[in-house]
């Protein structure tokens, strides 16, 4: 059968997010482990995240919404330990409002980076929920995660030109580690990739 660990494993009482969010006045979502049955929900939040619905891309769209179906159904089906998926609910409106992934990783020698770190990936709030504090309340409880597994290195990657983003993981407290080019970024293609560094007190 398969098992969900960070349903099992997860430290941090609901309540403590409505004691985080009680600040946001119009929102108070409750974060939890995302479960198999949120598949749906989180594919829609991120692929409308991540990816334009209009124009070309439109043909395009589903084929990159299933992907990103089939890749959330194995990592909430066979999870690994420190790896967790959180999911924002919104008990009034019934609905996902935001996402975010963290797992501990091992680094290779020539990353430059901790041997164990945790990764944030996968940040997403719906639309409608967004300037609601609920990322904030997320990248927060990312946090604690953290010093439940005694990892003191958060990273994570944002583009460039994305502005509301860098924002709020500054905002948060990541600093800017390096930025990382491609022949992609040489060509103009596509924006630089920086990589975000955060110290957790343990
Ligand atoms: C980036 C994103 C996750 C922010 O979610 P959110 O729930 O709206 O963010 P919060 O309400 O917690 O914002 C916290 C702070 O971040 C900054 N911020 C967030 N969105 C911003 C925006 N659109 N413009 C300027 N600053 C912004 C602000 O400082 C904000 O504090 P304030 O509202 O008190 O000014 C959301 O816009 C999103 O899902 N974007 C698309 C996906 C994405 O880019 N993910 C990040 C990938 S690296």
């Amino acid at each position: 059968m398969a098992s969900f660990e960070p349903r099992l494993s997860f430290p941090l009482a609901a309540d403590s997010l409505g004691a985080s969010l009680a600040t946001e006045p119009s929102s108070n979502p409750l974060i939890r482990p995302a479960a198999p049955q949120d598949v749906t929900q989180l594919t829609h939040l991120l692929a409308t995240s991540f990816y334009a619905d209009c124009g070309w891309k439109r043909l395009i769209f589903p084929v990159l919404k299933l992907g990103i179906q089939e890749d959330l159904k194995q990592r909430l089906t066979y999870t690994k330990p420190n790896y967790a998926c959180l999911a924002a609910y919104s008990a009034a409106e019934g609905v996902v409002a935001g996402t975010v992934e963290i797992s501990q990783r091992q680094s290779w020698p020539w990353q430059g980076l901790p041997s164990s770190y945790g990764y944030l990936s996968n940040l997403a709030v719906d639309r409608t929920f967004r300037r609601q504090g609920i990322a904030k309340a997320l990248l927060a409880h990312c946090d604690r995660l953290a010093q439940h597994w005694s990892v003191a290195d958060l990273y994570l990657h944002v583009m460039e030109d994305n502005l509301q983003a860098r924002r709020l993981y500054q905002f948060a407290g990541f600093r800017l580690c390096r930025v990382e080019e491609s022949p992609a970024t040489w060509f103009g293609l596509q924006a630089r990739r920086m990589l975000l560094h955060k110290a957790i007190a343990l």
